[in-house]
Order: C-alpha cells, then structure tokens, then sequence
C-alpha cells in the first residue's frame, strides 16, 4: 500500500513510518518540519533500510496538497499534521484552529478530488475533558476544555459528517492516551523544542542533566499517592495501533473510533521512580500547586480496540522509560544539534 503521512516528521509520525515501512508499505510524509526535523526521517529510513519520499510542506497550501495527490498514487491516509501543545492553544487559539482544523479541511478537499477515501486520524483522549467515569470509554461525550482539544473535537464532527454524507469514506479516529518511549534502538524520539510541557520529556531532561529537578503539579489529589495518574502508552505499541486500524479499515467503509491505551494509570511519582530505575541514578523533585485544567486520573478503557483490531499495548512503564532513556541519553539534545 502508498501511504501519506501528514507530520511524518513528527514525535509519533516518525515511528508510524517506521512501523509501515517494516510492514511493507511505502510512505510518502509531507510535513512542514514546524516542530520536527528531517534527521529523523533520514533516520528512520537507516533503520528501515528503505527509502521515504519526504515533501516538505503546509497543509495549508492547498496547491501543495493537492500535488502531493497529483503525483503519488495514494491508497490511504494517515494524518499527524498538527499543533499539539495545550497551553499555546490557549494563548493563540486561531493559529490553532486555522492549522488543524483549516489544514485537514484542506487534505480532505485533495483526498476528495484524488479519490483517496482512507483516512487514520490521530485524535486524543483529551477530547473526554473533565470526564470522571474511568476507565473512559469511547462512547462518551466529548467536552474538550481547551482550544487544541476542541480542535480534535471539531476534526472527530467533521470527519464523521463527511462519512455520513459519502458512505465511500472509511474513516478512523484514534483517541492517544499519552505516548512515551521511543524506538529500542535509541534512533529516534520525542525531541520537544524548549521546555517540555509533558512529563516524561522533562523528567528525561532532568535525569540527562539538562534541568535541575522535576516540578510535581499537585500532590493533593484523590490517588493512591496523591499525584496525578495517566495512561502512559509506548510509541511503538501506538505505532502498531496504526498498522493494526489500516488492516482493519481497508475493506470496510463508514467511522470508526478507538482508544489506543494501555488500560492502566500510573502515578506521576510511579513515573519518576520508573525512570529513576531505567537510568540508573535518582531524579530530584519538588512539589508545586496542581496545574490549571489537569484532571486527577485519566486512562483508557481499551477494550475495545482488542476486540476489534486484535490490538493491544504491550510494553510496560518500565521498557517506555528505558527506551526513552537510551534515546535521551544517547542524543542529550535530541535531533538536529546532534549533526
Ligand atoms: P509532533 O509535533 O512531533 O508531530 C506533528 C508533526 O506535524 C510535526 O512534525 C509538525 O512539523 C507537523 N505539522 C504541524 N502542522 C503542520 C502543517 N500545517 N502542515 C504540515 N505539517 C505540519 O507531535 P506528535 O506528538 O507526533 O503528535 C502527532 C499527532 O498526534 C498530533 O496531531 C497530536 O495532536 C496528536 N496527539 C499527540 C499526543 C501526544 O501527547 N504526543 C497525544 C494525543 C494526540
Ligand atoms: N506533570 C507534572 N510535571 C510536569 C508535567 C506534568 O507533574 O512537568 C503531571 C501532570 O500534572 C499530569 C501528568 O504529569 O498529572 C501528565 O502530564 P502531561 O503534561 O505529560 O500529560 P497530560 O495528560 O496533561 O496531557 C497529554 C497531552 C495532551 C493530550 C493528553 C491526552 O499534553 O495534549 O496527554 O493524550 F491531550
């Protein structure tokens, strides 16, 4: 299969690309290296021993796009594109709403006209906001409480209006838990530019040296140790998560929904102890006041995904830490300032 990955460039498009290319697939990734860089497509392609044929570029630029389809015979889609971080959705929501919302309106105006109906979407458990009910299901309402998890919202509408009106489309949206790890070899990983807003990337900072201690949001909350608990999921258990909803979706048409999780929830002091153990030397913390719009506990109730995909997460917290330990360690500074 020809496969185009939007943000192919990125955190979890890279190991995906890894994943189809292993798998067989070719992959053409468009990105327009916003928050990625394109050492890590060279580097995928060394570990795959196959070439990418990488395109750097908008989604916004819809005669862009629409080349991309013009040139390439694509079969499906899978679309990363996107502006991930909370906070700066707060601040900038337009530029938010205009890259994502604007920028997969664009790759569906060229899907259309191409005849590309496939289409993986990469959505997060952000959109259940505040939800309590745990583990969460995907037959919840959603209530994103941000402009970045409105923006998965809004795309989730979109996409299911455009598969009611075309029973054509086959379309899947997948809910991330929290990704961590990287690849085993170290190659590759999450390479977050300044500081990072998410918990795994700074607790690899501080155990590389690069920050001082971890800053603990909270440690009132109604869990076991009174931090808060997420579902922290393997990029290579996600990755695999994709190839899994491709097989699954290529013969059949209308919306499909999964979480792709673990199914469990680890504290964050569980995380810096996990990591502590992988690095082999101790991460100081302090605790702090809980940040603004964090939500005690948040993990996937994954069943569903199994049932239906034959998929499920298999690496624990302790191999997510120690991939992302060997990556972390052996590119202190991660992509680009490494050449
Ligand atoms: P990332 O920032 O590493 O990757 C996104 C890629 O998209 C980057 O390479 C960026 O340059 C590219 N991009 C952004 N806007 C673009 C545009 N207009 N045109 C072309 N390329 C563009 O992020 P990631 O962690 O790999 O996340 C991938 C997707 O998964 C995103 O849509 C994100 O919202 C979603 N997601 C991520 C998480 C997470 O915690 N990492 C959780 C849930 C969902
Ligand atoms: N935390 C700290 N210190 C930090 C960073 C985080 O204590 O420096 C805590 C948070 O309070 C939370 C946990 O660690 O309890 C996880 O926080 P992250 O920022 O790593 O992850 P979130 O669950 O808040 O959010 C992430 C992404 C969202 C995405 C969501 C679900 O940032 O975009 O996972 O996929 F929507």
């Amino acid at each position: 299969m020809k496969v185009l990955v939007t943000g192919g460039a990125g955190y979890i498009g890279s190991h995906t690309t890894l994943g189809l290319l292993e798998d067989g697939h070719d992959v053409i990734v468009f990105d327009n290296l916003a928050n990625s860089s394109v050492e890590a497509v060279r580097r995928v392609e060394e570990l795959a021993g196959k070439k990418v044929d990488f395109r750097e570029g908008n989604l916004l630029d819809a005669d862009a796009t629409d080349m991309v389809f013009a040139e390439c015979d694509i079969d499906a889609v899978i679309h990363f594109a996107g502006l991930k971080a909370v906070g700066e959705s707060v601040e900038k929501p337009l530029m938010y709403y205009r890259n994502n919302v604007v920028g997969t309106l664009n790759l569906l105006d060229s899907m259309e006209k191409a005849g590309v109906r496939h289409l993986v979407f990469s959505s997060s458990a952000t959109v259940y906001g505040a939800a309590e009910h745990m583990p969460l299901p995907e037959s919840l309402p959603l209530d994103a409480t941000n402009p970045y998890g409105r923006t998965k919202e809004q795309i989730e509408d979109i996409l299911s209006d455009l598969s009611e009106a075309d029973p054509r489309w086959s379309i899947t949206l997948l809910r991330y838990f929290n990704p961590v790890g990287a690849h085993e070899s170290g190659q590759i990983g999450e390479d977050p530019q300044g500081r990072p807003n998410n918990l795994v990337p700074f607790v690899a900072q501080v155990a590389v040296g690069r920050r001082d201690k971890v800053v603990v949001f909270g440690n009132d909350y109604p869990t076991a140790d009174g931090t808060g608990v997420r579902d922290y999921i393997h990029v290579m258990d996600l990755a695999a998560g994709h190839l899994a909803a491709l097989r699954y979706m290529w013969k059949k048409t209308g919306t499909f929904r999964w979480n792709l999780g673990t199914g469990r929830g680890s504290s964050v002091l569980e995380v810096i102890e996990a990591f502590s153990e992988a690095a082999g030397r101790s991460i100081p913390y302090e605790f702090a006041p809980r940040r603004p719009g964090d939500a005690a506990r948040s993990y996937a109730d994954a069943s569903a995904a199994l049932t239906h995909l034959g998929w499920s997460a298999q690496r624990s917290l302790a191999e997510m830490c120690e991939d992302h330990w060997r990556w972390q360690s052996s590119n202190p500074s991660g992509f680009a300032r490494e050449n």
